[in-house]
This record gives structure tokens, C-alpha cells and sequence, in this order.
């Protein structure tokens, strides 16, 4: 518990410091070389980082070593060397590792040294203390193997010295033995005058580029300034691939193999896209997501088939059946997807059910069918429970097509969307919530846009600890990877099998003539091989861990424990020790977990939050100033430098922890500011009844997210009444004519007239304050309130504890001239019989309908009674949005 609190309040400090002060960077530092050297090798990159640093001080002082990786990538060495001695990081167990943390603790030391993870890169951050007029030399090694995506592998390198540096190298060495049909560089760190620092030579078989910038170079491109640059390389190439059967590399008892035919017909697709259009998608993401679906329409063959789900509470269907890409299928499907808007709440569950009952309805011989599902939140409304959810649609998809989830933002539980997609032989993927997010929902889109292969299963006799060797689906431009052991080291009797269905008949491919070529691997790292196998074994068991339970997962977990300390890799599952030269400091680097972009903390409304959280990062704003005048770099001038120095990288989930934490406010109080997106509502939502002419059962609807909201309008009488919602009601404001001004809390009714202002409380004795066209009645926990030709009471209620606010329309001018959501009073609709589920017509619209219990609180006994649920839209036939209002 103690522990927990502890990551809290190093969380803040990090939320704090890395969004608003850039770290200090003093004149008496002076990085007089930094070098990144990375070599690839069939794909498998090394990167090594070596930054050399004087301290140009007379005295001893406090040195930072800070660099951006990519996430998928494991560190595996680190090591500081300070006056001839150098000083190793140690890999070891999360716990051992912790524990030797949790003692330096006990011992008073901290000073907070943060890890956190970004979109595609994560930080390393450590600092040692340097005397007087010393140097010392940092070296981090990470390892990362390539993955092909859309045709091309990317070689990522981000470069931030800090500072210009006089001697300042990028050296790349990439060696593919099929040879290299492409390279590129690009990255910021290409452009403008930098481009001039980058040269290319290409061999056959091997590339290499270097990037050795001047010092004033580093000064003057777009993205540098006074710190030196800031920036990324990247470098994109693809292999030949004159085999079809695939590539294989062996060294040293191990082997790789490549497999990423393109002479294959493509197959065609069947593709349901089903949407969230949730309440929480308003705004830009609902935007994005109909920019992304309208170019992926465009994109589709026209031998796919395809069909549109969107959903809130409700399920709805473009058309129920899956229909040819034909043209003007298309045209109408874009005029669907225009429509999209966000409504309701979250039903995951019946959507991922209709879109997998979609694709079971259609043919499916000869095609490869997909499931695209896009979420930015949790399960809110039908089937809830997240354990149900994934049974159910384990039982309904039963393997026999993919299901890929993309979790849209910061709010949604992604480790559902990764578990769920992963039982169903899926990816999850993450949509950053950023200007290009509909990019990103292209870009995944692209990639599984051509199937080419299905229900691939490769073979190797003569091979054993094999890693994953059954593939669902193989697409044009990915490819399919598999590392194992030669048994034995035989490498004569070893060879590769792969059999597969292509556009409706099987073919294999096999090879088996495995002559081994010396020249394969330079025998620098003749070792690669099997670090390459090492990597992919620890990937593919710790994604696994998810899907499995009991001995089998204890067992895998164990594996990739064992495997991840063999090679020293940083891992989910271990952490690298470092001791510094001072006595008794240890600094623990953990890999951190994809949490929340770093770059988009958590919304702070801190005076809404509960006591405890905001307290908690109360505390670790304290924690920062503390530590700039501590062992931090900012405040070590002129104080004794022997600091214990000490820290720990943070998994940044916690962070995301804390952010959906703090989202959790106190319905009591005032809502935010701003219209943020919200995660799930915390209370059951309210239903607002509506009053149905003639009819005997009404219908209600929610209104989907937390807002000021527009209530009652007549422009003709000067009249306004805005509430805000958060569930239920926590305020209301009435305008009236230019002069009467009427606000109603929870605790407090306020009215204005001119200059005259009453007050009363909730608590007090009945009483009345009756004028010329103003009239307000207050009762036992009502107040009756009568502007001009419109009265409206409102309820004080209380439920589970909670006071809240709940207005009922008493009388309004009948000649149609008033706006807003209680506006809406002739609302009719019929009943559909013999449909499926329960379907009304409203408006000449057909809309799924429930049966539920609201309670009416338009009434002081808040009665129990049954309505027809309906969404919003079906009812106001508008968008929430045009009912948001800026200000009470
Ligand atoms: C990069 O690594 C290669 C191979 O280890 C080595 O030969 C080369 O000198 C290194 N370059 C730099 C700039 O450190
Ligand atoms: C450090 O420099 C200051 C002034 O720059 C000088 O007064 C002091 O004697 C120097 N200390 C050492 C140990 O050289
Ligand atoms: C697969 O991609 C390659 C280029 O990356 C292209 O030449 C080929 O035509 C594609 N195959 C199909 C079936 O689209
Ligand atoms: C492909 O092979 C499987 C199993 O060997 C067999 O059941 C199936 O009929 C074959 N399909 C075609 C199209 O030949």
C-alpha cells in the first residue's frame, strides 16, 4: 500500500516537471561526445547510445544521462564509467530488484528519476554525481527486432543531447543477406540544413548511414535551438525477396525464418468496421473516425464485402447484410458514415455480437473475413461485465476469423480490447487521441487491407523450441516470423514447411537445400541469432500471459523470466539494477507499460477530485521542489554534491491508473470547466421522461455525457434555463427578461432583480418571493418558480447520499416557440410488432427500443415506473451538440 502511494507521488512529480519544466541544463556541463551506433542484422537491430560528459566545474556535481528508445525495444546493457571504473547495470528479477529499492528507500534516499512511455518511444533517465572536473562516459544498449509493416521496415533513432555536442555520430550498419531493394531516411533530423550531415552508401547486401552534424548545424535546424537538436532519423527499407518460400538465417545452432510471399493472388475480404459512437467519442474522435471510414470506403476492392456497425446503447446497421464493395453501395455507405454522431453509452457486447452474426450470415469460402471494432471507452450499457462480454464473443467468433480491436484515447480499458482481440487471433492496437489519429485508423486499416493467406501453419523438422508457428491470416506487406533451434545443430537434415489456403485452394511451400553460408553473420555478432530467438520467445510468452490461467501461465511466465535474466533484457517481468559509485545508491530501470501518452496528462479539475487523490498530488508537487533541491541538476550548484542519488523508473500505467482514478469525481460537486470525455459514469444515468399525447406508455432517454445543457429557451420571452448535468443535476440558472437572474444549487437558491437580491436555503422554513411576473414558491425540498407564462418546479432529491437537482415543466406556451431538451413535449411513436427486439417508429424512424424501469423524478416520491428507452437522437432527431451550452 505504502509502495502504491509512493509510485503515486513519483507519478505527479513526473506529470508535473515533464510538462512544464524542461530540464535545466547548465553551462557546466559539457557533452563532448555522443555517439549512436546501431547495427542491424537480418533485421534485428543493436542500438548502442555512448554519451561522454565533462564536468567543467570546480566542484562535484549531479550529471544527467536522459534518451528516448523505442518501445518495443529491451534495453540490455547499461553502464557508467566515472574515473576509469565502470559501474553495470544488473538485470534482475521485478521483486529482488524492488526489494533493493524498497531498502535504499527505507534508508532515506530518493530523488526521482522518472521512466515513461510515449507513443512510439519511452524514456531512460538516470543522473550520477561527477566531481569536480571529471568525466564519465554513459552507454545504454537496446535491442529491438524489426517488424515489417505496410511493405517496409522502420529503423527509429531519436537523438537529444541537450546540448550541441562537438563530436555528435549516428553510425548504422544494416545487413540483410537477401539484399536491400530500398532505403530511405527521413525523421525531422533529415531535413532542412541537417540533410547535408547525412550520407548513404549502399552495397548489395549492406547499407549504412551516418549523420555527423557540425556544432553549428545542431543550432540551426527546424526543431533545434540553443539545446541542440531534438529529433528523430528514420530510417525505412525493405528486403528482396526473390524466394517465395521465405528467407533463413542460421548461425550458431539457431535459425530465423523470414516468410512474406507476394506472388499471391489477393483474397477477397469480408469486413465489418463496428463503431463506437458513444457519448465520448464527441467531438474530434467522432470526426477523425468519419474522415478515417470515408478514404478506408474508398480504399475497399471491389471484390470485398463489407458492412457498417455503429453503436451506444444501441446497436445500428448500415444494412443488415454484408454487401459488395460496388460503387454505389459505397456511395451509400459514405452517406451513412457522414451521419455517424455520438449519442449514448457503450454497448460493446451486442455490437461485437451483430458484427460477428453479420459475417456467420454471409459465405465465407474463398474469402478472409474481419472484424474491426473501435472503442474509446468501457462497457457501459447491455452486457457489462467484461468476462461475459469475452466468453461470449470467444463462443460466437470460435477462431474462425480475427477480431481487431483499436482503443480510441486514454479512457478505454485496453487490456480488455488486448485480451479479447488476442482470444480471437486479433491484434489491439491504440489510437492516440492527436491530429493524425484518423491516420492511424487508416494506416491499421492498410495493413490488414490485403489478405493473402490464410490458416498458415509452418513446420520444421529438425527444429525444437520453436517460437509461434500458427497464423490465422498472413497480409501483403507484413510478414510472418518464426526463430527456433536446430536440433543438434544439424543443419543438413533441417527444412522449412509452410502450408497454407490462397484464394480458396491450399498450397505449401517447402525448402530444403539449408546450406549454411559462412558469410551470413559477421562474426561480431555471431551471437545475434539467438539473442533474436531470445527476444522473440520473451515477446510472444509475455503476450500470452494474458490469455492463460493457472500452472500454464506460472509456467510461461517462468520461461520468459528465465530468459529475460539470461540476456539481460528489461522486461514486463524484470528491472536492471544500477549501483553508483556512492555508497549505497541503486537506481531500478523497469519497463514501463503502455499507460497514457505522457504528453496528455489526466484532465486535473483538482478542486473536484475526492480528498484523497488530490491530496495525493498536493503532496507530489511538494516532491518536485524537493528534489530540484536535492540531488537535481537545477539546484546542485554550490551544495555538497554527495547526495544519495537514487531512483526508480516508473511503469507510466500507473499513471494512466491514476488518471482514470482522478476522473473519478465526486458527482457532488460542480462539474468541470470545459466538455471533457468522460470514462464511464460512475452512477446510473438518469432518464428524462417525456410526456406522450395519448399514449400509455412513455418514452424516456438519456442524455449522453456530462454538460451544460441547454433546458428550457424562448427567445420571444427572455427566457433561459441551463442546468448542469453530471448524471443528475448539480446546478440550475434561470434568465428572464434582461434583469431577473435565478440560480439554484444544491445548497443555495439566488435570485437577482435589478439590484435586489434574495436568498434562501434549501433548509430553511417554507416561503415565498411573489413579484409583478416572477414567482417563487419554496416548499419542503422543492421550489415552484413561475417566469411569466412558464413554470417550471424543481426537486431537491437525495439518493445513496447524493443531493441532486431534478426540474419538471409545470406549464409552457403552447405555441411552439420554446427550445431545448424540455421543450420536447409531443413526442409519438408506434410500436413495430413482430421485430426481434422491441422496435418503435419515431418520426418515421424505426429505433431500437428497451423496456426499463426509470425513476421519475419529476416528482417529489420519485415513483418507480416503466418507459420505452430510446437514444437521444431518436427522440430530439438533433445532436447532443446543439445543446451544449458554454455557460450557465
Ligand atoms: C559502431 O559499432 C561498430 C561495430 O561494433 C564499430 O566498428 C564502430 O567503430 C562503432 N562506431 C562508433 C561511432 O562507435
Ligand atoms: C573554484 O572556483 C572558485 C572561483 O571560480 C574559486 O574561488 C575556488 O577557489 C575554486 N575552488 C577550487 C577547489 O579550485
Ligand atoms: C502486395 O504488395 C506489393 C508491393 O508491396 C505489390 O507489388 C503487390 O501487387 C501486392 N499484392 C497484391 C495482391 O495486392
Ligand atoms: C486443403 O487441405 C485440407 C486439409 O488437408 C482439406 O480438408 C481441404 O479440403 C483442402 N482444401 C482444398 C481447397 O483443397
Amino acid at each position: 500500500m505504502d509502495r502504491a502511494a509512493l509510485r503515486l507521488i513519483l507519478l505527479g512529480v513526473f506529470l508535473i516537471s515533464a510538462s512544464s519544466d524542461p530540464v535545466k541544463k547548465e553551462q557546466n556541463v559539457d557533452v563532448y561526445s555522443f555517439y549512436i551506433n546501431s547495427t542491424v542484422t537480418s533485421r534485428y537491430a543493436t542500438t548502442v547510445i555512448t554519451s561522454r560528459v565533462a564536468n567543467t566545474l570546480n566542484e562535484s556535481q549531479e550529471i544527467q544521462f536522459e534518451v528516448k528508445i523505442p518501445k518495443n525495444a529491451f534495453i540490455s546493457k547499461f553502464r557508467m564509467t566515472i574515473e576509469g571504473k565502470t559501474y553495470d547495470g544488473v538485470v534482475k528479477e521485478k521483486e529482488e530488484a524492488q526489494q533493493q529499492y524498497s531498502q535504499a528507500v527505507s534508508r532515506g534516499q530518493s530523488a526521482g528519476l522518472i521512466k515513461s512511455v510515449g507513443r512510439t518511444l519511452e524514456d531512460f533517465k538516470t543522473s550520477v554525481a561527477v566531481a569536480a572536473l571529471s568525466k564519465v562516459t554513459f552507454e545504454l544498449t537496446y535491442e529491438e527486432l524489426l517488424k515489417r509493416r505496410l511493405g517496409k521496415y522502420e529503423l527509429l533513432i531519436n537523438a537529444q543531447p541537450m546540448q550541441p555536442v562537438a563530436d555528435f555520430k549516428i553510425d548504422v550498419h544494416i545487413q540483410e543477406k537477401p539484399g536491400i531493394l530500398f532505403l530511405e531516411v527521413k525523421g525531422d533530423l533529415s531535413t532542412g540544413d541537417l540533410a547535408n550531415a547525412i550520407t548513404t552508401t549502399r552495397a548489395d547486401k549492406d547499407a549504412w548511414v551516418t549523420f555527423y552534424p557540425t556544432r553549428s548545424q545542431q543550432t540551426k535546424c527546424k526543431s533545434c535551438g540553443e539545446k541542440g537538436m531534438n529529433g528523430d532519423l528514420l530510417i525505412t527499407y525493405d528486403v528482396e525477396r526473390k524466394n517465395p518460400k521465405g528467407d533463413v538465417v542460421v548461425s550458431k545452432g539457431y535459425f530465423v525464418h523470414y516468410f512474406a510471399p507476394s506472388d499471391v493472388p489477393r483474397i477477397p475480404k469480408n469486413v465489418v468496421f463496428i463503431i463506437d459512437r458513444s457519448g465520448s467519442m464527441q467531438g474530434r474522435k467522432i470526426e477523425q473516425t468519419r474522415l478515417a471510414l470515408l478514404k478506408i470506403l474508398s480504399d475497399l476492392d471491389e471484390n470485398d464485402h463489407f458492412g457498417l456497425i455503429t453503436f451506444d446503447r444501441e446497436v445500428s446497421f448500415w444494412e443488415h447484410e454484408l454487401l459488395k464493395a460496388t460503387e454505389t453501395n459505397l456511395k451509400n455507405a459514405k452517406s451513412f458514415v457522414k451521419e455517424i454522431s455520438d449519442r449514448g453509452a457503450t454497448n460493446i457486447n451486442a455490437a461485437v455480437l451483430a458484427g460477428v452474426e453479420m459475417i456467420n450470415r454471409h459465405p465465407r469460402e474463398g474469402t478472409a473475413s474481419i472484424l474491426i471494432l473501435l472503442t474509446d471507452g468501457d462497457p457501459t450499457s447491455g452486457e457489462t461485465n467484461i468476462q461475459k462480454i469475452m466468453s461470449n464473443v470467444k463462443e460466437a467468433i470460435g477462431t474462425k476469423f480475427p477480431l481487431y480491436c483499436l482503443g480510441f484515447g486514454n479512457d478505454v480499458n485496453f487490456d480488455f480490447l488486448t485480451k479479447m482481440s488476442l482470444e480471437n487471433n486479433g491484434v489491439a492496437r491504440r489510437i492516440y487521441e492527436d491530429s493524425d489519429a484518423d491516420l492511424q485508423l487508416q494506416g491499421f486499416y492498410d495493413e490488414v487491407a490485403v489478405p493473402l493467406l490464410t490458416d498458415i501453419q509452418l513446420k520444421y523438422p529438425g527444429g525444437t523450441n520453436l517460437t509461434k508457428t500458427s497464423f490465422g491470416l498472413y497480409f501483403n506487406g507484413s510478414e510472418i516470423v518464426v526463430s527456433g533451434q536446430i536440433t543438434d545443430n544439424s543443419v543438413e537434415s533441417f527444412t522449412t514447411e509452410v502450408i497454407a489456403v490462397s484464394k480458396g485452394r491450399n498450397v505449401t511451400y517447402q525448402d530444403t537445400k539449408m546450406t549454411k553460408d559462412p558469410s551470413d553473420v559477421p562474426p561480431e555478432n555471431e551471437d545475434f541469432l539467438q539473442r533474436l530467438w531470445a527476444y522473440l520467445t520473451v515477446k510472444q510468452l509475455l503476450e500470452r500471459q494474458v490469455l492463460l490461467e493457472g500452472q500454464e501461465k506460472e509456467d510461461e511466465k517462468k520461461e520468459a523470466l528465465k530468459l529475460s535474466l539470461k540476456y539481460q533484457f528489461v522486461t514486463p517481468l524484470t528491472s536492471m539494477v544500477v549501483i553508483k559509485p556512492q555508497e549505497g545508491e541503486v537506481e531500478v530501470a523497469d519497463k514501463p507499460k503502455e499507460g497514457e501518452a505522457p504528453h496528455s496528462p489526466p484532465v486535473m479539475h483538482s478542486h473536484h477530485t475526492t480528498q484523497g487523490h488530490s491530496s495525493t498530488l498536493g503532496y507530489a508537487h511538494g516532491g518536485t521542489r524537493n528534489r530540484g533541491g536535492g540531488g537535481g541538476h537545477g539546484g546542485s550548484r554550490g551544495h555538497a554534491p554527495q547526495k544519495p542519488g537514487y531512483g526508480m523508473f516508473l511503469p507510466s500505467s500507473e499513471m494512466g491508473f491514476a488518471g482514470i482514478q482522478y476522473m473519478q469525481t465526486d458527482v457532488d460537486q460542480n462539474p468541470p470547466k470545459e466538455i471533457p470525455t468522460y470514462p464511464a459514469p460512475k452512477v446510473d444515468s438518469a432518464y428524462f421522461l417525456l410526456p406522450v399525447d395519448g399514449q400509455s406508455k412513455p418514452l424516456c432517454f438519456d442524455v449522453p455525457c456530462l454538460y451544460k445543457l441547454r433546458l428550457l429557451e424562448d427567445s420571444a420571452s427572455e427566457f433561459s434555463m441551463y442546468g448542469e448535468y453530471m448524471w443528475r443535476f448539480s446546478k440550475i440558472a434561470f434568465r428572464y427578461k434582461t434583469d431577473h437572474r435565478l440560480t439554484i444549487t444544491k445548497n443555495v437558491i439566488t435570485y437577482h432583480h435589478g439590484q435586489n437580491q434574495v436568498e434562501f436555503l434549501w433548509s430553511q422554513e417554507p416561503t415565498q418571493h411573489i413579484s409583478e411576473d416572477v414567482s417563487l414558491i419554496l416548499r419542503n425540498n422543492e421550489i415552484d418558480v413561475t417566469m411569466g407564462n412558464i413554470r417550471v418546479v424543481i426537486f431537491l432529491h437525495k439518493e445513496n447520499g447524493l443531493l441532486f437537482l431534478w426540474p419538471a415543466v409545470q406549464q409552457q406556451p403552447k405555441d411552439g416557440s420554446l427550445t431545448g431538451i424540455l421543450a420536447k413535449t409531443d413526442a409519438t411513436y408506434e410500436e413495430i410488432q413482430g421485430s426481434q427486439t422491441p422496435t418503435l417508429k419515431i418520426n418515421d424512424q424505426e429505433v431500437n427500443a428497451s423496456w426499463v424501469d426509470v425513476t421519475d423524478y419529476r416528482r417529489s416520491s420519485k415513483p418507480v415506473i416503466k418507459c420505452w428507452l430510446v437514444s437521444f437522437y431518436a427522440v430530439m432527431q438533433r445532436d447532443i451538440s446543439d445543446f451544449i451550452i458554454a455557460k450557465l
